[in-house]
């Protein structure tokens, strides 16, 4: 069975083919970093109409590549929310077109489902999972109990951690995206030069809070502006902006864990491609005996192979689950439970 998967939920056109829900044969990725990075962030409009310029050569491509035909495909599976809504229609209306004439089902995925089981690209985890999904929109810890069976435990009750890693790059005049930025300018930093802010909130909450890190690390570069904490190097703020981050993702997701009595994890989204997160989870989740599964780098930041393996297992779980390509709509906001 082929299936094609479109993503244009944000900022990447992308377009995969996969077989059989678990042999990749193409993943074709083209991002838009050189239209938005001189803004210091998405530019709404101009995302949505880079998706229009470059749509039909992406889908084009993932099929040459896959050796397969248009008219072999199976299955089109397309993100339908959450986004940007001017990127998401354009990749839902292609795809409603291509589903009118090619005579071709098409399904909606749920952008968070498709980053959720990314991980099956590479291997088949056992339910149930806590899942971390960590991105630029997103901070959500949910309980996986089935394909289609998730439940939320806990959510960012302000910015996503990827929003707080690009807010603070662009405070650091670092390029658009600021996590790899930070990431790679941290390397050279010490972490505990200065400790800022983790916040675990209530006692017992599952929930994120970025919002006060953020302004800590502002309200620290311009204090050493003004002449205080001036031998803290830019690497050392990235560093210790990092830990924080880091410390309380790690500490709530093995929270999650012992509150639902689930012994493996799964850390997905885009930010799940940091270095020191990833480490770090495996730390602990080692010494507390839990198994952490990470999908590979490329899988974590969006891609359209995630989304055709979403929407392969929809398929199969239930086929009243197809779009009637007349009424699917896509959805700004579109929860996953
Ligand atoms: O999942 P994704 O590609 O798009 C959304 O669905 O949002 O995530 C993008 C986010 C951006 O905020 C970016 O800065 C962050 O993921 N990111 C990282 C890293 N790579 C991407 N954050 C920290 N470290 C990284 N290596
Ligand atoms: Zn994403």
């Amino acid at each position: 069975m082929l299936v094609l998967g479109l993503e244009t939920s944000c900022d990447e056109t992308a377009a995969a083919v996969l077989k059989d829900g678990d042999t990749l044969l193409s993943n074709v990725i083209n991002d838009q970093i050189g239209i938005h990075s001189k803004y210091g962030g998405i530019v709404p409009e101009l995302a949505g109409r880079s998706h229009i310029e470059r749509v039909h050569r992406v889908i084009e491509e993932a099929v040459q590549e896959a050796g397969a035909e248009l008219t072999d495909l199976d299955l089109i599976a397309v993100t339908m929310g959450p986004g940007l809504i001017g990127s998401l229609l354009v990749g839902l209306n292609t795809a409603k077109g291509l589903s009118y004439g090619l005579n071709t089902p098409m399904i909606g995925v749920n952008h968070l489902e498709g980053h959720l089981l990314a991980i099956f690209l590479q291997k088949k985890i056992q339910f149930p999972f806590i899942a971390l999904i960590v991105s630029g929109g997103h901070t959500d810890l949910y309980l996986a109990s089935d394909f289609g069976h998730y439940k939320l435990l806990g959510r960012t009750r302000d910015d996503a951690a990827g929003e707080s890693f690009d807010k603070v790059g662009k405070m650091l005049g670092l390029p658009y995206p600021g996590g790899p930025a930070i990431e790679k300018l941290a390397q050279n930093g010490n972490g505990k030069a200065h400790k800022f802010p983790r916040a675990y909130l209530e006692k017992g909450s599952l929930d994120f809070s970025f919002s006060g890190l953020k302004t800590s690390v502002r309200t620290f570069l311009q204090q050493r502006e003004q002449g205080k904490h001036i031998t803290l190097t830019d690497a050392d703020i990235a560093a210790g902006f990092q830990e924080a981050v880091v410390d309380v993702l790690v500490d709530k997701l093995i929270a999650a864990c012992k509150k639902e009595n689930v012994s493996r994890i799964v850390v997905t989204g885009g930010v799940a491609a940091n270095g020191p997160l990833r480490e770090a989870v495996k730390t602990a989740a080692q010494s507390d005996g839990f198994e952490a599964s990470f999908p590979d780098k490329i899988f974590c930041t969006d891609n359209a192979a995630m989304i055709a393996c979403a929407g392969y297992h929809k398929f199969v779980r239930d086929k009243n689950l197809l779009a009637d390509f007349k009424t699917l709509d896509a959805k700004a906001n579109l929860p996953l439970e």
